[in-house]
């Protein structure tokens, strides 16, 4: 278990009765004013010298601006950084300012900062940065992913923020959606697992002074638009809401997140923040979240300026707290409050309304121990940044990485004459992604110093690599022998709507790279370094070796060389079934129709690479699969063995994946769903026995009626390739 600060011996954790009461009596004290600044969350612009978006430099708080903020308008909550990241010290000074200007307010309730710390504490200078989510979700091992939550818990409080939106549980179907990198995937069992395990090390069994507040976002629906474009409109039938976009949220909840942040998009024609049998209904009344719910970015303002479907940001305000909303992450206008104030006093919003979502406000921050413990100095914290937290962050890096094909090249020898191909192979970037020091992660001067790109680490381990671009390499004449030639095929950073695209294919220059390593049958390794999936040109097949790099964090190019170099074995699984067309793509728990096009000899699922697809430098084979019995009752467990044997020449890790296909339902089945795995190491030439043990019940679907539901009928279970049969009766 990954090791906490040395006062962070977990705090008793309060006992929730006794917040009760600390929350009744402070809300029986509070002004309506005091009750909406409560719900009021503003970016930290808005309390800094200079205009939104564009602080003047050295960002400083703005001490008239802040006496305005929390001593008139009483706001509750600020988030953000104010355009790039800080050292700790200044998020230590900025905080405690604010902090201790709430402190003087009649009341003294501490303020709740926010912040995007998605793969690390990313807006505090010299963090920790590990892989993103879905090169997470290629390692296949949650245990790893909570330690990673815990050492990014640990550095959100070090730098005094007990609040982190963060993760993402949408699920990824479309790889056009420029926040597929976000994800854990396009599996509903693995990104549960995953979110599950994430809030788990988030928040530990109980908030203790190295834990944080998850938020999961962005509830729901969120990822699966018509145009795969970020925040445009979406279909989803209630059913396939149910059985795909909400257990994620679920598995989250049952783990004791703290809040939730709503999807800023529509679906079905109706804004999330204005959707009542969502936010109320659903959140609420069925599933019995307590947590607060925060809207996303601007997002009451978009019901009038994006939506349209509010007139006024009055009306939008009425009607988003009417739906559901806790706290309105405003955040760049000062016109909430009053507003919000005008609704009570002409009674469209009642103190009750507002009563509901304080209490559940006041209660986060008690949960989060902010009443008690103010903000930490630099020495509360002595791992921040350690050798400890970077060889975690490292680890996960290795085991991101996924070899998608390897013919005979890979690993090279120390000392290989490699030429490289490619911007992205020097740049630190691009092997970050989005949420990286800025928004958009594009942006250098922030970089962690000392970290290796791609070709600076290949250089650890040879003097003889060479690095062009993509236009030298199409324009020179090969008079060199290599011994091999790696094409860094890279995307350039991005989130949300900057990441929208018209087109999933690699760009031409990049296509014509591969073409040519194919043309001129050189020995090469195509490196991916993507955030989704881009299309790659036939030419593809013909390469040596392909290796995916889904923003494996600061430690990636490090991780990347090792693999090349074969100091670390390859272990990382697909999370995501890779397309081989832009415009036909189709998941690995697809229909049997999306197979039929074969009944006209064409190509029906015919992915570029499948879901848990991975290689390593050793091979595993699979056998004697065997159910203990293959008649099974409703609320019986499935108990399934099989025997994985390491073939190869050397010790390495394998993920044994167990899929059921339903052969018969009254909604057409998946042709398989995955329902167990695990991650195993193996020394070479061992053999393992595996057993799962599942329970029948979750092989359930949603029904017609909206509700769970297990069919009986003939079933089979999966590993590899060998196939059992077995009834549900
Ligand atoms: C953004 C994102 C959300 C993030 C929030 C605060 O618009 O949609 O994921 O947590 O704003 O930065």
């Amino acid at each position: 278990m990954f090791s906490c600060s040395p006062n962070s011996e977990h705090a008793p954790a309060a006992d929730v009765s006794e917040i009760d009461k600390k929350v009744d009596s402070l809300l029986a004290l509070m002004s309506v004013d005091e009750k909406i600044g409560q719900m009021t969350q503003l970016t930290l612009d808005m309390v800094c010298y200079g205009e939104p978006y564009a602080l003047s430099e050295p960002h400083t708080i703005d001490t008239a601006k802040l006496d305005v903020v929390i001593n008139q308008l009483h706001v509750g909550s600020i988030l953000n950084c104010g355009g790039h990241s800080y050292p700790r010290e200044k998020w230590l000074d900025m905080i405690g300012d604010i902090q201790r200007k709430a402190s003087k307010t009649r009341l003294g309730i501490p303020i709740l900062y926010g912040i995007d710390a998605i793969h690390g504490v990313t807006y505090t200078d010299s963090s920790t940065l590990f892989p993103q989510q879905i090169a997470l979700a290629a390692t296949w091992d949650t245990a790893l992913v909570r330690q990673l939550a815990e050492m990014s818990a640990y550095e959100v409080r070090a730098s005094g923020i007990r609040w982190n939106f963060s993760p993402v549980l949408d699920i990824a179907r479309d790889p056009r959606w420029p926040r597929f990198w976000e994800t854990f995937g396009e599996d509903v069992k693995l990104a549960s697992d995953f979110g599950e395990a994430m809030v788990q090390g988030y928040q530990g069994d109980a908030i203790g002074d190295a834990h944080v507040a998850a938020c999961l976002k962005h509830f729901m629906g969120y990822s699966v638009t018509l145009s795969g474009k970020d925040r445009t409109q979406a279909w989803i039938a209630e059913r396939q809401l149910r059985e795909y976009f909400l257990p994620t949220f679920e598995r989250a909840m049952d783990a004791g997140a703290m809040s939730i942040m709503i999807n800023s998009g529509e679906i079905n024609g109706i804004p999330v923040h204005v959707n009542k049998n969502i936010l109320t209904d659903l959140l609420r009344n069925e599933l019995g979240f307590e947590g607060v719910a925060v809207t996303d970015w601007e997002d009451i303002k978009y019901l009038v300026t994006r939506h349209r479907v509010a007139a006024t940001y009055k009306d939008a305000i009425e009607m988003s707290l009417a739906a559901g909303i806790d706290m309105s992450m405003v955040p760049v206008d000062l016109e909430f409050p009053v507003l919000l104030k005008q609704l009570v006093l002409e009674g469209r919003v009642t103190e009750e309304r507002l009563d509901l979502s304080v209490r559940r406000i006041l209660k986060m921050k008690y949960k989060l121990g902010l009443f008690e413990t103010g903000v930490p100095t630099i020495a509360d914290y002595p791992k921040f940044g350690s050798e400890e937290h970077h060889a975690l962050a490292l680890k996960a890096a290795h085991e991101s990485i996924v070899l998608l094909k390897n013919d005979n090249l890979l690993p090279l020898s120390e000392g290989a004459k490699i030429l490289v191909i490619g911007d992205g192979a020097n740049s630190l970037n691009i092997l970050n992604g989005g949420w990286t020091r800025t928004w958009q992660g594009a942006d250098p001067q922030y970089n962690t110093p000392d970290r290796a790109t791609v070709y600076e680490a290949l250089q650890q381990h040879s003097d003889n690599v060479q690095w062009i671009t993509e236009q030298e390499f199409l324009s020179m004449r090969m008079t060199q022998k290599y011994d091999c030639i790696v094409a860094v095929i890279s995307e350039s950073t991005y989130t949300e709507k900057p990441g929208d695209i018209e087109d999933l294919s690699i760009p031409l220059q990049s296509a014509r790279v591969i073409d040519k390593l194919d043309y001129l049958q050189l020995p090469s390794l195509v490196l991916l370094i993507e955030g989704r999936p881009r299309v790659l040109p036939a030419s593809i097949e013909k390469i040596n070796s392909v290796m995916l790099a889904m923003l494996p964090g600061d430690f990636g190019g490090e991780a990347i060389a090792d693999i090349v170099f074969g100091k670390f074995n390859p272990c990382g699984k697909l999370p995501f079934t890779y397309p081989r067309h832009a415009s036909s793509h189709t998941t690995y728990d697809h229909k049997y129709t999306d197979r039929i096009d074969t009944d006209f000899s064409q190509n029906a699922f015919d992915p570029l690479y499948t879901f848990g697809s991975g290689l390593a430098y050793t091979t595993f084979a699979y056998s004697g699969l065997q159910i203990e019995r293959n008649e099974l009752g409703m609320d019986d467990t499935l108990r399934v063995d099989v025997e994985v044997s390491n073939t190869g020449n050397r010790a390495g890790a394998e993920v044994v994946q167990l899929y059921v296909s339903d052969s018969v339902a009254t909604i057409t089945p998946s042709v398989k769903r995955l329902r167990g795995y695990r991650r195993i190491e193996m020394a070479e030439g061992s053999q393992q026995q595996v057993r799962f043990d599942i329970p029948v019940r979750e092989l359930a679907f949603v029904g017609q009626d909206l509700k769970w539901v297990l069919e009986p009928g003939k079933f089979s279970v999966q590993i590899d390739t060998l196939v059992i049969p077995f009834t549900v009766r």
